[in-house]
């Protein structure tokens, strides 16, 4: 069983969720590992975009076009109610890129938290390859997920996997989500090893695979200095386990 990403209000509590640690520990890393600073890459895909959240932050602090697709209706017309953009083109898609985007045709592109929510690994292997066959030769790919070897962790808003469980190649995995003045949101997630990405990165054709876990006592004192302007006072784990990974590739 897998999150149902057509059900409105699962999609509402996750634009509820309020996602700092995923924002310092793993948005922003996947920002940096496309480059998003400098003045190329022009144009973005964003593979798996929900509401709509990560696509405006890149569109507003980049100043870089998107095309943000998802296979969720009611994801994405979360993302047009809240978060139109006139750099971010939102699509809605049936599974596929084909007939959505050309080849060659986009300079980078990022998969955030989509591949926990896919049970059959054959569609995740085609989803990689299709981001393979639309990226400008050159181009930087990023995915960012939880990590699989630091599931029953609690984190300071989640929890991913049940402590002391071994999950296997695929397995259901719950996750609880803390959105403010709500329940927690429990989701289905897979579980994924991380030899499964890189194979399936390596098999689509791309090159210079490098995986990158975070924790906040990798960050520069005034890097934290500045989150703790963001409001966040009780971190977790964080600090010495990382909550999640990201798979940077270049085709
Ligand atoms: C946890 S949300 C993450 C949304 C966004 N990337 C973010 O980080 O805020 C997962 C999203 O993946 C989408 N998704 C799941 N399977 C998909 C697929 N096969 N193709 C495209 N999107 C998919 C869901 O509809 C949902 O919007």
């Amino acid at each position: 069983m897998s999150t149902s990403w057509s059900d409105p209000a699962v999609c509402k509590g996750f634009d509820d969720y309020e996602d700092l640690p995923e924002q310092i520990l793993g948005y922003r890393t996947v920002f940096q590992a496309l480059q998003l600073g400098r003045p190329e890459p022009l144009l973005l895909l964003d593979y798996g975009c929900g509401p709509g959240k990560v696509s405006e932050r890149v569109a507003g602090t980049f100043g870089k076009r998107l095309i943000a697709v998802d296979t969720s209706r009611a994801m994405i017309e979360i993302a047009r109610a809240k978060r139109l953009h006139p750099l971010i083109d939102y699509r809605l898609i049936d599974g596929t890129l084909a007939g959505v985007v050309e080849d060659n045709s986009v300079d980078g592109a990022m998969t955030c938290y989509v591949f926990i929510n896919i049970g059959d690994e054959k569609h995740i292997r085609h989803i990689i390859r299709e981001v393979y066959r639309v990226l400008k030769p050159g181009g930087a790919y990023a995915i960012l997920d939880t990590n699989p070897d630091t599931t029953g962790v609690q984190f300071s808003t989640f929890r991913n996997g049940e402590p002391g469980r071994q999950y296997r190649h695929g397995d259901p995995r719950e996750v609880l989500l803390n959105v403010p003045g709500q329940p927690e949101l429990v989701l289905m997630d897979h579980h994924w090893p991380k030899a499964m990405y890189r194979d399936a990165l390596a098999e689509a054709g791309f090159r210079h695979v490098e995986v990158l876990e975070p924790t906040l006592s990798q960050l520069a004192p005034q890097e934290l200095q500045s989150l703790s302007a963001k409001g966040v006072t009780e971190w977790r784990n964080e600090w010495k386990t990382p909550p999640f990974v990201i798979f940077r590739a270049l085709k």
